[in-house]
């Protein structure tokens, strides 16, 4: 399916609750958010429904995301049913690791192709400052556990922040010459109020590539095919790989390839979007397959040609991340 600007949209970012089990500064309060009702939340069945609908109109590759996808009871069997859709995508999940090991196994089992571990710190006393919670040790185990059971190639996600963990690239970006790992930087993007980091703290992709040169020299690795946004680079002696994405200095609009929905039915054109249009409503007046075939490619339709971050008209939108699943 294309967009008006001629993307085609192929990925489709699915968050199945706003609940964690941390509370990351850059993404959420303190006393954590109010939590959305049982009944605010899709069911499985109604995501399913939803995803089926999304591979009819081309989604090819499905991600997983929260809040913490693996709080939410039943995943590993949604996982299940996904993957026994015909024409199943490739299913991936985005996790902070921190029960990982305990699900690794059973989730290669039901049928997800690999993970990708969001970490920011390798200090355990940072992690508690940065999470407001602990358990660093779990999340390394975790890394291990997805090793382990096949979850490959894996991917780390770290944000530098500026005066909190920047300084910490190099040895994220180290883990790649032992490990075939690939560690992606991600520029922290200014979004709903940016809680405890102001815009200042964005370590921009230039300075995130110089502190990764002071390791060895950096090699540009060939993109074969649209391939995320991440730029793609690695060390001449190293296993893994380096992702650098600047999500806010280079924008990378004109290669977006997808379409997010919320834990509470709410369809995102854009990462940033402010409108979003409300599919469970529809989903819960029992829409027929084509009906939400016919919604999703409306709201491709209304896919935005580029986000404005920065720009004089930019108007934050009305979620913090633990709403969009990033
Ligand atoms: N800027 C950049 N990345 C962010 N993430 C969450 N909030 C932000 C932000 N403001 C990342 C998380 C996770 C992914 C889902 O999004 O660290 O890796
Ligand atoms: Fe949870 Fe991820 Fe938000 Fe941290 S960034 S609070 S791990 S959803």
């Amino acid at each position: 399916m294309r967009d008006k600007f001629g993307r085609t949209i192929d990925y489709l970012r699915l968050s199945v609750t706003d609940r964690c089990n941390l509370r990351c500064r850059y993404c959420m309060p303190a006393e954590g958010v109010p939590a959305r009702s049982h009944r605010e939340i899709l069911s499985y069945e109604e995501m399913l429904a939803v995803v089926s609908a999304g591979v009819e109109m081309g989604v090819r590759k499905v991600r997983i995301t929260g809040g913490e996808p693996l709080v939410r009871k039943g995943l590993v069997s949604f996982i299940g049913s996904l993957a026994a859709l015909p024409n199943a995508p490739e299913i991936t999940l985005t996790t902070n690791g921190l029960l990982l090991s305990d699900h690794a196994k059973a989730l290669k089992d039901a049928g997800l192709s690999r993970v990708n571990v969001s970490l920011d710190t390798l200090q355990p006393e940072r992690f508690a400052a940065i999470t407001r919670r602990g358990g660093l040790d779990k999340v390394l185990a975790g890394l291990h556990a997805a090793e382990d059971a096949g979850l490959t190639p894996l991917k780390i996600n770290m944000v530098p922040i500026r005066g909190v963990n920047a300084d910490e690239i190099a040895d994220f970006a180290r883990f790649s010459l032992d490990h075939p790992w690939e560690i992606r930087f991600i520029e922290f993007m200014p979004v709903s109020g940016n809680l405890d980091y102001p815009p200042e703290s964005r370590f921009p992709a230039d300075d995130i590539l110089a502190e990764l040169a002071r390791v060895g020299e950096l090699i540009p690795i060939e993109r074969t095919g649209p391939s995320g946004p991440a730029r793609l680079y690695r060390f001449a002696q190293g296993r893994g790989r380096l992702g650098v994405i600047p999500a806010v200095s280079h924008h990378f609009c004109s290669e977006c390839n997808r379409l997010r929905v919320t834990a509470d039915g709410r369809v995102r054109p854009c990462l940033f979007s402010v409108d979003e249009p409300d599919l469970r409503t529809l989903l819960r007046r029992g829409a027929t397959h084509d009906e939400i075939c016919a919604f999703l490619a409306g709201a491709i339709c209304a896919k935005p040609e580029r986000h404005r971050i920065g720009e004089a008209d930019f108007r934050q939108g009305p979620r913090a991340m633990h709403g969009i699943g990033g």
